[in-house]
């Protein structure tokens, strides 16, 4: 593909990228309108886990568009939204939850990070404002969520114009920020968390957001079982809210409906996205133990924090006709069965590759990571962009992957995703793997010569 200025109006996230035109989505393929297949095996920016194309839930959206499609979120409720909720309730393991309903995943983590702190000054707790993050963690797009993010390339050109945030290293065991191993580390990265709220006082802290299954800057990352219950531990000790972003990894992707039941611990203030509505609807949800709800209410007041398009009738029916699919068609046990032996086909077909270094993941969210020397972990020089190349080579022959970059230094470490929609065959697994082999062999291997 040739990059030149796009036609028409547009104004396009990517400028020097030439788009193919979708035209038709059904399962796990694209069809753009030269006739031409993509494979989508990352359901776009992992987004698709029910498949494209699934009437039922055009169906849903439909009826819901005809009956009422939006009224005012802070004036009416719609039957749809409160069945929705009590769908959610019945299967998020948060005790007596409360969902709120937004539209991006970062609304949803600026919404968590707002009430974090609200539930905080309820509590006469005023000087708690600090949010506590990850480096390289991704929460969002907006200058708040750029804040506690931990992605450099998103936040560098726009550091002088946000209010940073202090963060911790992330628990990457491939690539220890420490240099040591687990389990004789003794959980080093997470017990920085207690030695950051020291340094920045207790007293002033709100709130620590992490995702607990990385997303795309760290492809997949997995934490050791032991990282999230000492963590909760920390943050229970010093009176600190835990917010899990399973803006990625939630929804059934990791093969259970929130990524949090893995590890044996249970957050104050969950955020989903992406899955929830499997991409036919913008919505994303920030969901809150009923205390913490009630809490609010009892000091007299809201959440202040609220949208045009928030509680959307339409964005609920998507939502609700999406759970009852995946909940129809067991989609989140397929996650976990079909993960596991997409995980296998990976690691058969990718490990012993030169320029592979690790391939990780749990459920249908794998990440595979580059590097320029197995032995030495060292990652492909930035400028190389491997990622990139692997990505437009694996699209060249039909295949879409999600790519990323950052994941050794923030700067350096190329890596792709492998998240594919959970409707995925086993003959399908196999061709994304298959083509991805090659596409490594064939973009990877000159590199190295
Ligand atoms: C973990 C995580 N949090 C938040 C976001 C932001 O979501 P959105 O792009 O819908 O604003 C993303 C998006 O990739 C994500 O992966």
């Amino acid at each position: 593909m040739s990059p030149r200025y796009p036609d028409g109006h547009v104004f396009y996230r990517k400028l020097w990228h030439d788009y193919p035109r979708i035209v038709r989505a059904e399962g796990i393929t694209l069809i753009a309108d030269d006739g031409r297949r993509y494979l989508d095996a990352a359901g776009g920016a992992i987004v698709v886990n029910i498949g494209h194309g699934v009437k039922a839930i055009a169906d849903a959206m439909a009826e819901q568009a005809r009956q009422v499609a939006y009224v005012h979120g802070e004036k009416f409720t719609t039957p749809v939204l409160e069945a929705y909720a009590d769908a959610l309730a019945a299967i998020t393991p948060l005790p007596d939850a409360r969902f709120y309903f937004v539209t991006t995943g970062s609304e949803a983590n600026e919404a968590a990070i707002k009430l974090a702190r609200q539930i905080q000054m309820a509590r006469g707790q005023n000087n708690r404002h600090i949010v506590i993050g990850r480096w390289n963690s991704y929460h969002g797009t907006t200058l708040a969520t750029l804040a506690v993010g931990g992605r450099k390339s998103a936040r560098s050109r726009f550091l002088p114009m946000i209010h940073d945030m202090p963060h911790i290293e992330p628990p990457t065991c491939y690539r220890c920020p420490f240099g040591q191993q687990y389990p004789a580390c003794g959980l080093t990265c997470a017990h920085e968390l207690e030695r950051t709220i020291t340094a920045y006082g207790p007293e002033n802290i709100a709130a620590f957001i992490a995702e607990p299954v990385s997303g795309a800057a760290l492809a997949a990352t997995v934490p050791p079982p032991d990282y999230w219950p000492t963590i909760r531990d920390i943050c229970d000790r010093y009176g600190i809210l835990l917010i899990a972003d399973e803006v990625m990894c939630g929804a059934g992707r990791t093969g259970r409906w929130c990524a949090f039941e893995h590890f044996d611990f249970t957050p104050d203030i969950l955020t989903m996205g992406k899955g929830v509505a499997g991409g036919v609807f913008p919505l994303s949800i920030m969901a809150a133990r009923g205390t913490l709800v009630e809490e609010l209410y009892r000091a007299g007041q809201d959440i202040a924090h609220g949208g045009t398009f928030s509680h959307h009738a339409v964005g609920a029916a998507a939502g609700l006709a999406v759970l009852r699919y995946i909940q129809e068609n067991d989609l989140v046990g397929a996650a976990a069965q079909k993960g596991e032996r997409l995980g296998q086909l990976l690691h058969q077909t990718l490990d012993e590759l030169p320029g592979v270094g690790d391939v990780r993941g749990i459920g249908l969210m794998w990440g595979v990571e580059f590097v320029q020397d197995k032995a030495s972990k060292t990652p492909f020089d930035p400028a190389l962009d491997v990622a990139h190349r692997v990505f437009n080579a694996a699209r060249d022959r039909g295949l879409m992957l999600y790519p990323g970059r950052g994941a050794a230094d923030g700067t350096s470490g190329d890596v792709i995703m492998v998240g594919p929609p959970a409707v995925i065959t086993e003959d399908e697994m196999q061709t994304v793997v298959t083509l991805l082999a090659e596409v490594i062999r064939e973009t990877i291997l000159p590199l190295l010569a």
